[in-house]
């Protein structure tokens, strides 16, 4: 079983983090059997899995859902779950709503934001709940953003970065996802921090990687972002098998 020290220790040893999300028992066992090291319960399930725009309207007992149906799918992996928005507005609640999500099998929470969200962080790893940053483009904020948009491209967004990365590492985060960051910015950030870095469209120099493994294995045709390379077409699979079954059973050589 992979512990949040191990993907912490795993910048100083040089070995490269990989990380992909599961919202459901099958995919967790899958990843897990496959040997991802870190699995994400991601409120990205919001739009893959649920079918809104955006992560907004994803809530507590969504993800309590979902993460206790991964959970029965991974024993190796560390199993980490996205605290959604609204559930970490004081660290009080960031607390409570992060118990719960380990009291349904996650072994690490995430939250998004850096300096503005440090003391829910402070208080989770006080609690004993290790914890996994998300900085740089952050989903739950896209309505007051106005899009998704490439962080870190001027100085200063880049030395706010920096000192978001600094301020979770120091609340005690074991790594953290680094969100459609300049490359160079990223480089920066995972040069400058203790903790490894886990990039999502932001470069190869982060100290791992991360995706929705649904973006991976092209199982959401419908939006893919330019940063993915997919591995496979499991959405041209299903609808090739499923006009196979409809052309058998129209024509009554199904069924035996
Ligand atoms: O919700 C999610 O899937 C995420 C990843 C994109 C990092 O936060």
């Amino acid at each position: 079983m992979i512990t949040p020290a191990e993907i912490r220790d795993c910048k100083a040893q040089g070995r490269r983090i990989s990380a992909l999300t599961a919202y459901d028992y099958p995919m967790g066992r899958l990843l897990d059997e496959s040997g991802v090291d870190l699995i994400l319960v991601g409120d990205s399930l919001g739009m893959v899995v649920l079918g809104y725009p955006d992560t907004t309207s994803v809530t507590m007992d969504d993800m309590l859902h979902h993460t206790r149906a991964v959970a029965r799918g991974v024993s190796r992996a560390l199993l980490v779950a996205d605290l959604p928005i609204g559930s970490y507005d004081t660290p009080g609640a960031a607390v409570d709503n992060a118990r719960r999500l380990v009291g349904v099998g996650a072994r690490a929470v995430k939250l998004e934001g850096g300096v503005t969200v440090q003391a829910q962080v402070e208080a989770i790893t006080a609690a004993g709940i290790p914890f996994v940053g998300h900085i740089g483009m952050l989903p739950q904020s896209v309505r007051e953003e106005g899009g998704y948009k490439v962080k870190g491209r001027s100085d200063a967004e880049a030395q706010a970065l920096l000192a978001d990365a600094r301020a979770l590492e120091s609340a005690g985060a074991c790594a953290v996802v680094l969100e459609i960051v300049t490359p160079k910015t990223a480089r920066l950030i995972t040069a400058e921090v203790g903790i490894p870095t886990v990039g999502i469209g932001s470069g190869p120099d982060c100290d791992g990687q991360i995706l929705v493994t649904y973006d991976l294995i092209g199982l959401f045709p419908w939006f893919q972002p330019k940063f993915v390379s997919p591995k496979a077409q499991v959405a041209v699979s299903i609808r090739e098998a499923v006009a196979a079954y409809v052309e058998q059973t129209r024509s009554g050589a199904a069924g035996g």
